[in-house]
């Protein structure tokens, strides 16, 4: 809402107050006694009553230790102030109603773009949670976890297969960890054959975490034009290209979605000028069993596990970025690397090459776990039909649409379409709002604004596991909202109006965000 006057901005909250306080109003029909309105929810602290408790921390075994023995008085404290004090139902109750209050992927469809948000099967996390893997301590020695050792270098091995690669390592904790692990392979590669090089290209269409990884990683950011037609040109690559770049970094699908269809031709360029061609593979979920970063003269790429294989990436969860090098990166690898000896799993620190560690233990274990039993349980044909579901989707979705929100683009679609609108000119109505209004519908958003080459984008990623109903549902509520946007703008702008939650100004919320409760009489 950049640009907007005040006046017309506070009487769009208003409105939006309004509107959400009549649909409130409407919808308060409580059914019972103590039935939840989702609307409210206290805090912890305000439903708290003297004395109240859903434990008995005291009892213990006669003749057991107190706290105070064994951690010495001074550390023990019989009161803190302003603890909530509850009953075990109150807290059952608050954090379900809490719950309640989300928009996550197990209830609604969520197309936000670049984070493929699909369902992912509980059975792989019935895997991770099974008592062997979920209750290992992170210390124990290898030789008594043999098995989670197993199951690593088994994944290791698909991830190689799968992007085809030689040698993975499963240490970053992200996919913005593992740009910057590949990167800084990249600089060791380059400082041990004597020439320390200082560049790293970057197309305009990048993602944000690829000019930070760089930053981060010590090189100076040289960014490529993509074409009109959204992709690199190899003849870009040729002009930037010089003896102190060392890698262009390259996302592959990119963020328009598209395939880079002269990846092969750059790769050679660089290659040619002793530049390495680190391909950012976060997109995989368009590629398995279609086509392979190695192929397509990649020497490192990473993935992130918590989108293509199965973990959700939104809500801040734990993350997995393993790194897939090509043999001469190999050596840089982070430690500890997974070795055989006679039979035996054991843990490698002897490489005097390696980057060293980024982080501590073996990365998320969970993550892994679930990745390998989706890997096990499609088989590598059914990771096949799984990419090309989601490609068909997002074709799907963007040909529905094209008569009022057309692609950004003429190529055609991979995993995700990136479209745009004329809404801002013709009814005042911006992509944020359709965003908005799309919540009551009971619809996730797709991500917007992004990527920044396109004015006003919607990007949206169906994924492989919706129906064929669902993608109609979505193309049927965006179709209302255009036609909405245009006889009732205003409906639109000041969107949503069925949450508990009505239109938030953002830029006070970012920048006077109150972070902390206080009690009322403070
Ligand atoms: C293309 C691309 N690269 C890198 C990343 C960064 O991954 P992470 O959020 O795990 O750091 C993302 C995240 O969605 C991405 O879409």
């Amino acid at each position: 809402m950049a640009g907007e006057s005040k006046g017309g901005k506070e009487s769009r909250m208003a409105t939006a107050g309004k509107i959400a306080r009549d649909m409130g109003e409407a919808q308060a029909s409580p059914v019972g006694v103590g039935a939840p309105d989702v609307r409210s929810v206290p805090l912890l602290f305000e439903e708290s009553a003297a004395g109240r408790s859903g434990a008995d921390v005291a009892a213990r075994d006669a003749g057991a230790p107190d706290a105070a023995t064994i951690l010495g008085a001074t550390l023990c404290r019989d009161d803190i102030p302003g603890f909530p004090e509850l009953s075990e139902p109150q807290v059952m109750r608050h954090f379900l109603r809490l719950s309640q209050l989300n928009f996550g992927q197990a209830l609604q469809f969520y197309p936000l773009g670049s984070c493929t948000m699909k369902y992912n099967p509980v059975l792989n996390d019935e895997m991770a949670a099974l008592a062997g893997f979920a209750g290992l301590h992170p210390m124990t020695p290898a030789h008594l976890a043999a098995g989670a050792l197993e199951l690593m270098a088994y994944l290791e091995a698909a991830l190689a297969e799968i992007t085809g690669m030689d040698a993975v390592s499963l240490h970053p904790a992200a996919g913005a960890q593992g740009e910057l692990t590949g990167l800084l392979m990249i600089r060791a590669y380059h400082r041990k054959r004597g020439a320390a090089r200082h560049k790293v290209i970057i197309p305009d269409t990048a993602h944000g975490t690829n000019p930070a990884s760089c930053t981060l990683a010590g090189f100076e950011v040289v960014v490529a034009r993509s074409n009109r037609r959204g992709f690199l040109e190899a003849a870009e690559i040729r002009r930037l290209v010089s003896d102190d770049v060392a890698a262009l970094m390259v996302t592959n699908p990119n963020t328009l979605g598209i395939f880079e269809p002269e990846i092969a031709a750059i790769a050679d360029v660089l290659h040619e000028r002793g530049a390495l061609l680190y391909l950012d593979g976060a997109n995989m979920n368009a590629l398995m069993g279609v086509a392979k970063p190695g192929h397509m003269g990649a020497d490192v790429v990473q993935l992130n596990l918590h989108k293509t294989f199965s973990t959700p990436h939104g809500g801040g969860g734990p993350g997995a970025g393993p790194v897939a090098v090509k043999k001469h990166l190999d050596p840089f690898l982070p430690l500890p690397r997974l070795r055989k000896d006679g039979g035996a799993w054991s843990f490698d620190y002897d490489r005097p090459d390696s980057i060293g560690r980024l982080r501590g233990f073996h990365g998320n274990f969970g993550m892994l776990v679930r990745a390998y039993a989706f890997i096990l349980a499609l088989g590598g044909n059914g990771l096949t039909e799984a990419s090309r579901f989601a490609i068909l989707a997002a074709n799907y979705v963007r040909k529905r649409l094209e008569p009022h929100f057309p692609s950004a683009t003429a190529e055609p679609s991979m995993h995700e379409c990136v479209l745009m609108h004329d809404l801002e000119k013709r009814a005042d109505v911006n992509t944020l709002d359709i965003a908005k209004r799309l919540l009551d519908f009971g619809i996730h958003p797709p991500t917007i604004y992004f990527p920044l080459v396109v004015h006003g984008a919607l990007m949206i990623e169906p994924t492989e596991t919706e129906t064929r109903e669902t993608l109609d549902t979505f193309v049927d509520a965006m179709e209302r909202i255009y036609a909405e946007a245009l006889s009732n703008p205003e409906m639109v702008r000041t969107a949503p109006h069925t949450l508990w939650l009505s239109r938030v100004d953002e830029a006070h919320a970012a920048r006077r965000p109150v972070l902390r409760w206080q009690p009322k009489d403070k």
